[in-house]
């Protein structure tokens, strides 16, 4: 169940957990005053509070005068006449304050093998890749994929880019040959970095030959290099003057390299990420007000403090692993774990053996891996956390969609021993860092809701007309001031960027999040009830529904199709896909073999993680006289719930029944 769910049972989640009062006397923001006070500061001079932040956290080498530029408002510039390199404030700003010979990263190989690189070998290595990089006439302002696995290359290549003022654009290592063309057109990248292969869960996955694919698809002229880092070594295809291999690039390179000085509002990465129409957008992030916040929520929300290891688990390749794997824990000097696995090999133990095995303080990770290991433990108690000595452990995090009750209390329980504050952080590729979240030394949690924004940001609860609606009353989530850390606009596409994020309905002054909210009666906390567009959340990934129905009708099998979310106990939604075929509707074996060939084929166009769960064919999609197709019915057939709703303007009722049967 839910949290959403609790809330529409008229039964709001309450329970109060305090953090540990020895949490709480030892935390860098301490205790409700404390965040009141900042909350007070940015609302009485909010310019004030964001530039004396900017001064405090961050190593400007041409200090900025001027904080926010609201002229040509959604398209607001921060900090914008400093100066400023991101690969500076990560790397050289350790060695000067005595960080040289830390661990800046601690990297746990899929077979278990160690690899530890100190500040000043990481340093080392950007610079040689920065400097392999402008070797190849890669400079500031060009665009370069990134398409790797999980590596302390792949933080290097990312930290090697912003050192010369190259803008990155990492793509997901399980997304298609096909899904890595589109966004190498759309970047107009220069260059790809890859791997040969990765390694996961004990396999070996294609990098090289899916770039070969993307590349002889077509349309990719602008890519002059491939650069490849061998990972596992097998063989791959080479194409000579073209592709080159990273040690080859890097070995003889200087150690030195001058940072590229870059304006604050410069593009340090494009994401791109789904949105509920047309192709994924290219979020487009600054390299100033990005910085700020990766820096200051890590001391904010993660507490952060020079003995913490740290591990994010999420991948580069989505937005939580550039701000808490590639920039946020080496602004700080922090110690962090790469993991280049996955949670379940080669035991369902693995976390918690490798949070003994590092001893990791402070632990961040999505609820769709708690809810799958809470089922594996459930099964095999040698792989329950209680097997591991997890006491290292002082903080816990969880991001990437709703946190249900019950996985909460779970993860409160079993992994932080009731003595872990859980920090639940809500927000999103275009939100550059945490946005709503509880502070671990200030806020009471309750388990399910992602409780009060943090000091500067200005989330509300509206209506359709945009009015403030009342705690305990449901909305739409929207920011009402800008922030460091937002999205710049859409890569290529300003015009997306002001409808899709600053729509006229709210007077193009706030920032629609695309979520629904609803906050508690008595604490004002907020709990996020989910996407209000066509946006689903499968396993903390986003996807739109619209991608994966063009994917589907580029079958040549294919009339028509509609894609819908289901709640699902394990990865919160998944995928259903109503499909219409040229052909007569099938039936049993053929059915399902139809449906495995189009469930390959999703996977193929778009990547692995958009394969539908469930295919069901009919003879027609339930539409309106227009012709419209009626989703809200189909999301109901999903769930395999008894139709209740008004279908009186529904052309061909008849269709229900037989949409109904999964195949
Ligand atoms: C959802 C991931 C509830 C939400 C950082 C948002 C959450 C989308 C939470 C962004 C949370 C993320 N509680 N929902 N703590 N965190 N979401 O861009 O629907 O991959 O809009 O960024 O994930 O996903 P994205």
């Amino acid at each position: 169940m839910t949290s959403q769910t609790t809330e529409q049972q008229g039964q709001p989640e309450s329970r109060l957990f305090n953090p540990p009062a020895s949490f709480v006397a030892n935390a860098t923001v301490s205790g409700m005053e404390a965040y009141n006070k900042l909350c007070a500061e940015a609302e009485q001079d909010f310019e004030g509070f964001w530039a004396r932040l900017a001064r405090e956290n961050v190593d400007w080498k041409v200090p900025f005068t001027k904080t926010l530029n609201e002229d040509n408002a959604p398209f607001y510039k921060w900090f914008e006449d400093g100066k400023l390199n991101v690969s500076y404030n990560c790397l050289d700003r350790n060695l000067a304050n005595g960080n040289a010979d830390k661990t800046a990263i601690i990297f746990e190989a899929d077979d278990g093998a160690v690899t530890k690189v100190t500040y000043k070998e990481l340093h080392e290595k950007v610079c040689k890749f920065a400097n392999g990089l402008k070797s190849r006439g890669i400079k500031k302002g060009d665009r370069v994929i990134i398409y790797m696995s999980m590596s302390v290359e792949g933080v290097a290549a990312m930290q090697a880019c912003a050192r010369i003022g190259a803008t990155h654009s990492v793509v997901f290592g399980g997304f298609s040959a096909k899904s890595l063309q589109e966004r190498i057109i759309d970047a107009g990248a220069v260059a790809v970095i890859t791997g040969d292969e990765q390694q996961r869960g004990g396999k070996f996955l294609p990098l090289k030959a899916i770039v070969d694919d993307a590349l002889a698809l077509g349309g990719c002229d602008s890519i002059k290099d491939v650069i490849v880092y061998k990972r596992t070594g097998n063989p791959i295809a080479f194409k000579e003057g073209r592709d080159i291999w990273l040690h080859d690039l890097v070995d003889h390179q200087s150690a030195e390299c001058e940072p590229e000085w870059v304006e604050a509002e410069h593009p340090l990465f494009i994401l791109y990420t789904s949105g509920s129409t047309g192709t994924p957008k290219g979020v487009q992030h600054s390299t100033g007000g990005y910085l700020l916040w990766a820096n200051l929520t890590m001391k904010w929300t993660f507490d952060i403090k020079p003995s913490d290891v740290f591990w994010c688990t999420a991948d580069i390749g989505w937005v939580t692993g550039h701000t808490y794997i590639a920039y946020g824990p080496t602004s700080v000097g922090a110690t962090q774990i790469v993991f280049e696995g996955i949670p379940t090999f080669p035991h369902a133990g693995r976390f918690w053996e490798t949070i003994a095995k590092h001893k990791v303080s402070i632990f961040y990770t999505a609820p769709t891996a708690i809810r799958s290991l809470i089922k594996a433990s459930d099964a095999d108690p040698k792989v329950h956390p209680k097997s591991f000595d997890v006491s290292s452990l002082r903080l816990l995090g969880s991001v990437g969609e709703p946190i249900n009750p019950e996985a909460w209390m779970w993860y409160y329980k079993n992994v932080g021993a009731e003595k872990c504050p859980i920090v639940d952080t809500f927000w999103q590729t275009e939100t550059g860092g945490h946005m709503i979240t509880p502070l671990p030394g200030v806020t009471p949690m309750t388990p399910g809701s992602c409780t009060l924004p943090l000091p500067g940001i200005m989330t509300a609860i509206v209506d359709e007309a945009g009015h403030d609606v009342p705690n305990g009353q449901g909305g739409i989530l929207v920011v009402k001031r800008p922030w460091p850390s937002m999205i710049r606009t859409i890569w290529n596409n300003p015009d997306r960027f002001k409808t899709s994020y600053f729509p006229e309905e709210f007077g193009g002054k706030y920032y629609l999040a695309g979520d629904g909210a609803i906050r508690h009666k008595d604490t004002a906390y907020f709990t996020i009830t989910g996407r209000i567009d066509d946006v689903l959340n499968v396993s903390g990934h986003r996807m739109g529904t619209m991608e994966i129905e063009s994917a589907l009708v580029a079958n040549p099998l294919v009339a028509e199709a509609a894609v819908v979310g289901k709640p699902d106990e394990t990865t919160g939604e998944s995928i259903c896909a109503f499909v219409v075929l040229k052909q007569a509707r099938p039936t049993g074996d053929d059915a399902k073999k139809l449906a495995l060939e189009l469930r390959n084929w999703v996977a193929k166009e778009i990547g692995p993680i958009a394969k539908p769960k469930e295919i069901r064919f009919g003879d027609n999609l339930p539409k309106t006289r227009s012709g419209k197709i009626m989703r809200r019915l189909l999301r109901v057939l999903a769930k395999g719930e008894a139709i209740t709703q008004d279908v009186s303007t529904l052309e061909n009722p008849a269709i229900l029944e037989q949409l109904k049967e999964a195949s």
